[in-house]
């Protein structure tokens, strides 16, 4: 036996000897097998989970899910972030309902040219659902891999790509796609993780080159390092009574669509005020604060990690003497400001993480009171 047919069978004996039941597992319709996949695109299993029985309760088929409203959709998202994958997932079951006659494509290039539907999800989609020979390829199956056969090449450079897709095709011929791709995403996530692989019971132990060398830490190698980008957000959050301001996220920033406070990012070289709850006040105000609002007091700073950004927050709240002063304040910031009832907030309006949380605690500390 070659190393890579021995990779294949250990592989799938493994599989076939574990208990990891999702919902989604041997499922055949391509409805759900793609709502899955695109869930789990940044998300983990348990996360997703609840997101995706949800999903189906509330869109049970590509025609509810394409007569539902954005709102609709992003509310049943909300929480989940990477909220293009919710606006794709709409775009594109308007476009099967519509122009396939409610349909799921079923060759791989129909699958692939979907809104919203990489190599990765295209390749998931294609073996789950009609057993087409197509590998999928991400962060698990480079680490899997680059371990295995003991691979140096850079996983984030042209070659390297091409050497592990043409490696994971050949790995893949067995009768059965669908088997092998999740039994590769299965062993990733239990078997070989990224920190503590469980090398002791692996059924690989004395093949893999990355084990009997021990350099499971040094595998997969990466080129470049992501540099995070920081960024600071000064929230205002005005209310009057029960009223307070909210405004609807626009154009190409993150959270595109999601509601959130009118706000000022923090672009200076200086660091935030964060101790100085006025000068955060007039710095939002462009130190001329308008008549009628008072400070209330400023948040800790909350914080977000995203893939290429790492945002922190702070909130500013403020009482205004009424919803006149206080809408034009808000649109001071944001022209988009509305005026909106505190209560309907987490009701109808699809919030940001951070700014569900901040809300979720200043509603929790006031309630002790
Ligand atoms: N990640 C992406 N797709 C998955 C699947 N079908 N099972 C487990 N993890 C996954």
């Amino acid at each position: 036996m070659t190393a890579e047919t021995i990779f294949t069978a250990s592989l799938l004996v493994w599989s076939d000897g574990i208990q990891r039941p999702m919902p989604w597992k041997g499922e055949r319709d391509p409805y759900k097998i793609w709502l899955s996949e695109i869930i789990l695109q940044q998300t983990r299993v348990e996360q997703g989970l609840p997101y995706y029985l949800r999903f189906l309760e509330h869109f049970p088929n590509v025609f509810v899910l394409a007569a539902a409203t954005e709102d609709e959709v992003f509310k049943c998202w909300e929480g989940l972030g990477y909220y293009t994958r919710a606006r794709n997932l709409h775009t594109t079951a308007r476009f099967i309902a519509e122009s396939c006659n409610g349909v799921f494509p079923s060759t791989y290039e129909d699958i692939r040219a979907l809104k919203g539907v990489g190599d990765y999800t295209a390749a998931a989609i294609a073996a789950f659902a009609y057993d087409l020979p197509y590998a999928v390829l991400d962060g698990n199956v480079y680490r899997v891999l680059s371990r295995f056969f003991g691979i140096a090449t850079p996983i984030d450079v042209p070659a390297g790509k091409k050497a592990f897709a043409a490696l994971a095709t050949r790995l893949l011929a067995t009768p059965s796609p669908a088997r092998y791709n999740q039994a590769i995403m299965d062993f990733g996530a239990l078997q070989c993780t990224p920190k503590q692989p469980d090398c002791s019971t692996c059924p690989m132990l004395g093949h893999c080159v990355a084990q009997r060398e021990g350099i499971q830490h040094q595998l997969p190698v990466k080129s470049k390092n992501l540099l995070k980008k920081d960024r600071i957000f000064i929230y205002a959050v005005m209310q009057n009574g029960s009223n307070i301001i909210v405004r609807q996220r626009e154009n190409k920033d993150i959270w595109r669509r999601l509601y959130d406070f009118p706000m000022r990012e923090w672009v200076s070289t200086n660091k935030v005020p964060a101790t100085d709850p006025q000068a955060l006040f007039r710095f939002l105000f462009d130190n001329e604060v308008p008549e009628g609002l008072a400070l209330e007091r400023v948040s800790k700073p909350y914080k977000q990690q995203l893939t290429h950004q790492s945002i922190t927050t702070f909130f500013v709240e403020i009482t205004a003497k009424n919803d006149a002063i206080m809408l034009n304040s808000g649109r001071f910031l944001a022209e988009n400001s509305i005026l909106a009832e505190q209560f309907k907030l987490k009701k109808i309006y699809a919030l940001p993480r951070v700014v569900d949380k901040y809300w979720q605690e200043k509603n929790l500390s006031l309630s002790l009171f």
